[in-house]
């Protein structure tokens, strides 16, 4: 089967350059209609410039594609949804991936700082679905991928702000999978490494070249395909490498009331809690409750 998205329209976030300029470009060259949005921010979040978007767009149509520019920041969700609306008629798959960086120690992070990666980030992500929503849900159809970050997976000193957006996505996008399910909507979180601009300065050359961009925007085109039904996961991409993440429970441990819960019990018993020998993997908030109250009557 070859991927093709004709007849589609895509709006890809934070497309003038990076990883979302090559997403926009791998989606125009198989036949979708491309929103390419870009503020043209500096990595911080500041200034506003046309030319990125510009440029994507150029590109696209220099190498026979459609695409059409939008300049305005995520947090105008309903502006870049608009534009497709306006110049294509419809929207298909949203790739949530404008992104800023504000990067600081904790005990010098400002709350500026807080605020402004929390806006691009995960505020940008609500308005741009929320936009999106009503008419995904009417065409009983719709694609989108949230762009997640190890640092929100894994914590990452100095990224507290961008740590807690780029998990909050997951939580996000899990909800609107449980949502969307009867739509025909699909929702996936990616967590990738790609060089780009925001790597530039802490990354050694050598690691650099192995994490092009263009390696991490087939799978990015994978889950907004319309063959794509796997719903609210989480994976990780890499230099051509690509695998998924799960929520791992321990089996852990149940007080009774013959050995009741007291914070010396669960210090006697914190090596049973932590052990994750034949661990549960809960797929939704039903199945986490259901089997822990099965745990506690197995005893
Ligand atoms: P980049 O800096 O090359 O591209 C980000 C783009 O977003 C820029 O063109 C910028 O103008 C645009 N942008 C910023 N704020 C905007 C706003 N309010 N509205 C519209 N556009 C805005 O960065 P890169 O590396 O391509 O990152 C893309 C996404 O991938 C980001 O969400 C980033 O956090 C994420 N990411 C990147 C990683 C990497 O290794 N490059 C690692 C993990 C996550």
């Amino acid at each position: 089967m070859t991927m093709r998205f004709d007849d589609r329209v895509v709006l890809v976030t934070g497309a003038g350059q990076g990883l979302g300029r090559s997403h926009a470009l791998q989606f125009a060259a198989r036949g979708a209609r491309v929103v390419v949005n870009d503020a043209g921010t500096t990595t911080d979040g500041e200034g506003m410039n046309t030319a990125p978007a510009d440029q994507v767009v150029e590109d696209i149509v220099a190498t026979g594609g459609e695409a059409v520019a939008s300049h305005d920041s995520v947090t105008r969700g309903e502006q870049l949804v608009q534009c497709a609306l306006d110049n294509f008629g419809r929207i298909d798959v949203l790739v949530h991936n404008a992104g800023i960086l504000r990067d600081r120690a904790f005990h010098k992070m400002s709350e500026d700082d807080w605020d402004q990666v929390y806006e691009v980030h995960l505020k940008g992500a609500f308005k741009v679905s929320r936009a999106a929503w009503p008419h995904l849900r009417e065409q009983q159809y719709g694609r989108l991928v949230f762009t997640s970050s190890a640092a929100g997976l894994y914590g990452n000193f100095g990224q507290a702000n961008y740590a807690m957006a780029k998990l909050g996505l997951h939580g996000f996008c899990q909800t609107l999978a449980l949502e969307g399910r009867r739509y025909n909507i699909v929702a996936n979180t990616l967590a990738p490494v790609a060089d780009s601009r925001l790597t530039a300065e802490v990354m050694p050359a050598e690691l650099r070249e192995q994490l092009r961009p263009d390696e991490v925007s087939p799978v990015v085109l994978k889950l907004c395909h319309e063959s794509q039904h796997d719903s609210g996961g989480l994976y990780e991409t890499a230099a051509g490498w690509v695998g998924a993440l799960r929520w791992e429970r321990s089996r852990g441990h149940a007080f009774t009331r013959a050995s009741p819960l007291t914070p010396e019990a669960v210090h006697e018993d914190w090596a049973r809690i932590v052990d994750f020998h034949d661990a549960d993997h809960p797929v939704d908030a039903q199945q986490s409750l259901s089997l822990l109250m099965q745990h506690r009557q197995s005893g």
